[in-house]
């Protein structure tokens, strides 16, 4: 699925050069390491603020919390989506509710949000939470109208999406407030736990900082409950390094993608979607948008049948995700059953990611492609 040494062995001597330095100053929580990163990460995703954190998960809790999310307050979200997406909400204290996705896109479907805005739920949400899942945007036009409203703020899920973009603009910059995973599968990758909260917001970017660090403003003197979230000085430092090569990954991940299009579409293997019938539909890239393919992610109605089949020959595969978050064991207090989503419930039975990373190379598509082929036959 992933092969992280290839993008580990050229750049082996400069990490350890970083990590070195780090030793050096002994500064292993937050401090410059850290502060050189968070500088560097706005710049390129062309935000006011990036603030480094303990991980993705983190990142949700603390975008969700500095913009004064808590109890009374509900959010709107995805069903198909990493459970922190949804949990996230909860440990802010606030009630998710979920909206059901786009067949096409996988991502939030702006009609579904619409219909709860408008419900007898409208006038207790305080924000929408849409994911960018598989690296990109999720209908951006539309969250961009919706964060204008004045009573709602827009949290992105981009923990797969580093240098996503739509109209021009990065996904980090497109709601309120954004939160980055760089979880080591992620395309910009720590090595460890680590992720970051975006905002253009001054307001916003103080109370993160704060919340970070246990809500404190000056030294012990604790002004909120916040928590323990920093980021570490080592993953400051490894990923400095991994951002200067991030956007010729990017660029890498988008020709792999791009060229299994060809061969699918070569051994007439892709249907046209959402809906596959015999064969696979591909992923469906929305104009205008800027997909950083963290996922290459195949619907196809014998998928579990084909998973085992391309396990058998040695290619990996994984599903993102086999269940929607409404019916996991754990939410089942938030009282969704079978059939509220059905369209998240298909997805998760139909969607197939197959490798994708940037070293990924053409003999290696070809065989996953012939494999897939033969399947099919
Ligand atoms: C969509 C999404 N949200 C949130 C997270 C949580 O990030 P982390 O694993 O860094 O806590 C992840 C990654 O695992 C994710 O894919």
């Amino acid at each position: 699925m992933l092969d992280l040494k290839r993008q580990y062995s050229p750049l082996q001597q400069e990490l350890l050069e970083a990590v070195g330095r780090v030793l050096d100053t002994q500064q292993f929580i937050l401090g410059e390491p850290v502060a050189v990163f968070e500088k560097s990460a706005a710049e390129q995703l062309g935000v006011a603020h990036a603030l480094g954190c303990s991980s993705g998960t983190d990142a949700l809790w603390l975008a969700l919390a500095a913009a004064g999310i808590g109890p009374v307050d509900a959010v709107i979200t995805t069903p198909f989506s990493f459970f922190a997406s949804v949990s996230a909400i909860l440990r802010a204290g606030a009630t998710p509710v979920l909206a059901d996705i786009d067949p096409a896109t996988f991502n939030l479907d702006p009609a579904a949000v619409e219909n709860l805005l408008d419900g007898p739920l409208g006038k207790q949400i305080r924000a929408v939470l849409p994911v960018h899942l598989y690296g990109q945007p999720a209908a951006a036009d539309f969250f961009r109208r919706i964060a204008r409203e004045p009573a709602l703020t827009v949290i992105e899920d981009a923990a797969q999406a580093w240098g996503a973009e739509s109209g021009g603009v990065k996904a980090g910059g497109l709601g309120h407030v954004a939160a980055f995973s760089f979880y080591p599968t992620k395309n910009l990758s720590a090595a460890g736990d680590a992720g970051m909260v975006t905002t253009n917001s001054d307001e916003i970017a103080e109370r993160v900082k704060m919340l970070r660090q246990h809500g404190m403003r000056r030294r012990y003197n604790h002004d909120e409950i916040g928590w323990n979230a920093r980021m570490d000085g080592f993953q400051g430092a490894i990923l400095s390094v991994k951002l200067k090569y991030i956007a010729a990954w990017t660029d890498a991940r988008r020709v792999v993608a791009e060229r299994y299009h060809e061969l699918f579409t070569a051994a007439g293997l892709a249907e046209a979607g959402p809906y596959p019938t015999r064969g696979i539909v591909l992923p469906h890239q929305v104009p205008g948008t800027r997909h950083v393919w963290h996922q290459y992610v195949i619907r196809t109605p014998r998928r579990d049948e084909l998973r085992e089949f391309l396990t058998a020959r040695k290619i990996g595969s994984e599903i993102y995700y086999p269940v929607p978050l409404h019916l996991q064991e754990a939410l089942k207090p938030l009282g969704y059953k079978e059939g509220d989503f059905p369209e998240a419930e298909r997805a998760a039975k139909e969607v197939l990611a197959l490798p994708i990373f940037p070293e990924l190379r053409e003999d290696e598509q070809q065989t996953v492609v012939a494999a897939i082929a033969e399947f099919l036959s």
